[in-house]
């Protein structure tokens, strides 16, 4: 498997952190940081930053996501956001079946792919999360949870459609809690995961996909972790709200 195939992508997830001022400052303060940034450079946050955080990138480059959207184009879904609506803005990329969804808001493998593919059709990319519980890890079974999350996912998803697709392995138990996964055990769940898009589609696919980390990657250890042989950048909740922090494991992802 060869690294030169693909493209790291370092992802900022804000979740639901900064009002407006405090995003176009952010953003402000990010744009020199990361501008000769060697690697994908994407910042998901909340719907009410989106167009801020658009204008603040413009000519950056930074590109704009959001942290979910529904699979409808439209209709009786109070609350929620069409993949349409934000393509129209320009958005460029969603997070789709973040454990905290899967978790809080009853997300499941089965609506995780519906919104997969509504945010596919809708010509988003996607950054699709998969990862196991601590009870499923001390139980064995990361590979099966992970294996199944990413088979029901891509469903009905097209070997085209896949070079839209980012996916991020994100151990539940990693998330927020400072217990980052080891280099090696982020490593081989991110193989893992190539093995079952390579026998979902074919070599060409597995070696092109990009599979990031993602569970209290920060700057102490993006180093270790992106320089993995199967580990495409990351998904950076915590330490990305802090420009500096966010700017450093760009730039490990970088060498
Ligand atoms: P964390 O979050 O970096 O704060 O652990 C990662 C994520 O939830 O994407």
């Amino acid at each position: 498997m060869n690294k030169a195939l693909r493209q790291a992508v370092i992802a900022g997830n804000w979740k639901m952190n900064k009002t407006r001022p405090e995003a176009k400052a952010l953003i402000s303060e990010l744009i020199p940081l990361v501008k000769d940034a060697g690697c994908g450079v994407v910042i998901c946050v909340p719907y009410t930053n989106l167009e801020t955080a658009l204008d603040a990138t413009k000519g950056t480059n930074i590109k704009v996501g959001a942290e979910n959207c529904h699979w409808a184009e439209s209709g009786a879904f109070t609350g929620e956001i069409s993949a349409a609506m934000l393509a129209e803005m320009g958005v460029e990329y969603v997070v789709i079946g973040h454990s905290e969804r899967r978790q809080y808001f009853g997300e499941t493998d089965v609506t995780v792919n519906k919104r997969v593919r509504a945010a596919l059709n809708a010509g988003l990319k996607v950054i699709l999360c998969v990862g196991e519980l601590l009870e499923q890890r001390e139980s064995g079974i990361t590979e099966e949870i992970v294996g199944m999350q990413t088979k029901v996912a891509l469903g009905g998803v097209t070997k085209e459609e896949l070079k839209n697709i980012i996916i991020a392995y994100e151990p539940v138990w990693a998330i927020g809690t400072g217990k980052t996964a080891t280099a090696e055990q982020a490593n081989e769940v991110n193989h893992y995961i190539r093995t079952v898009v390579e026998k979902l589609y074919d070599k060409e696919a597995a070696d092109g996909i990009t599979i990031q980390y993602g569970g209290s990657m920060n700057a102490k250890n993006a180093d270790e972790l992106t320089a993995q042989p199967d580990v495409d950048g990351g998904l950076i909740g915590g330490a990305s709200l802090k420009a500096p922090d966010f700017a450093a494991i760009v730039a490990a992802a970088s060498k």
